[in-house]
């Protein structure tokens, strides 16, 4: 069993991310999928049912194309407002100890452009130092992100491409989650 938050905030027109989604829905594991954009199209976000999900589930991922070297807005509010003192922290915050956490996101520009001599000068993993430390915080057990690159446009590659390394990331991922059980 494992939870998926999907923080994509055109779910509709999205090719990476929703691939991934299929795979997994299309998989034996029972996973529960919450379309943050679907459930919340107002971003009028209910941390009380985020929350009781979390509870259910031991392994939660987080699912979501980079937008900004960050997560889209919509993901960050999510954090905002379901981490919440006493819950994910805090003296009595231990709702999410020892719980999996896992990233997994897609970078639009290709990993060559990911070095302090191209465009985005920073190693992708740079980015993420946030969420590694947001997983310690609420004493989760932080997983090593699963993502791949080119997904803009720009980056190359043919739909059809984007596709088949959704696939495989979605495999990689459902491997990493039969590990955790
Ligand atoms: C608002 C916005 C910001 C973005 N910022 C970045 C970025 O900082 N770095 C990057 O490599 N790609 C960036 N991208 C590209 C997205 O990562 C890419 O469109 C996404 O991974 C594709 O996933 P999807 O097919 O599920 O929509 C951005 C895209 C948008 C729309």
């Amino acid at each position: 069993m494992a939870l998926v938050i999907l923080g994509h905030p055109h779910s509709e027109t999205s090719l990476a991310n929703k691939t991934i989604i299929e795979v997994l829905q299309k998989s034996e594991m029972a996973i529960e999928v919450r379309d943050l954009q679907q459930l919340y199209p107002h971003y009028q976000i209910d941390s009380k049912a985020e929350q009781e999900a979390l509870l259910r589930h031991q392994t939660i991922v987080f699912q979501y194309p980079v937008y900004w070297y960050n997560m889209p807005a919509i993901l960050k509010h999510w954090f905002d407002v379901v981490f919440e003192y006493q819950f994910a922290y805090g003296s009595q915050g231990d709702k999410l100890r020892g719980k999996n956490f896992i990233p997994s996101f897609t970078v639009g520009g290709p990993e060559s452009e990911y070095h302090t001599k191209g465009e985005h000068h920073f190693r992708v993993y740079d980015f993420w130092k946030n969420l590694e430390q947001t997983a310690y915080y609420a004493q989760m057990n932080y997983v090593e992100p699963v993502y791949f690159h080119g997904t803009s446009p720009h980056a190359g590659l043919t739909e059809q491409e984007v596709k088949d390394k959704a696939k495989h990331h979605a495999g990689r991922l459902l491997h990493r989650l039969r590990e955790l059980e």
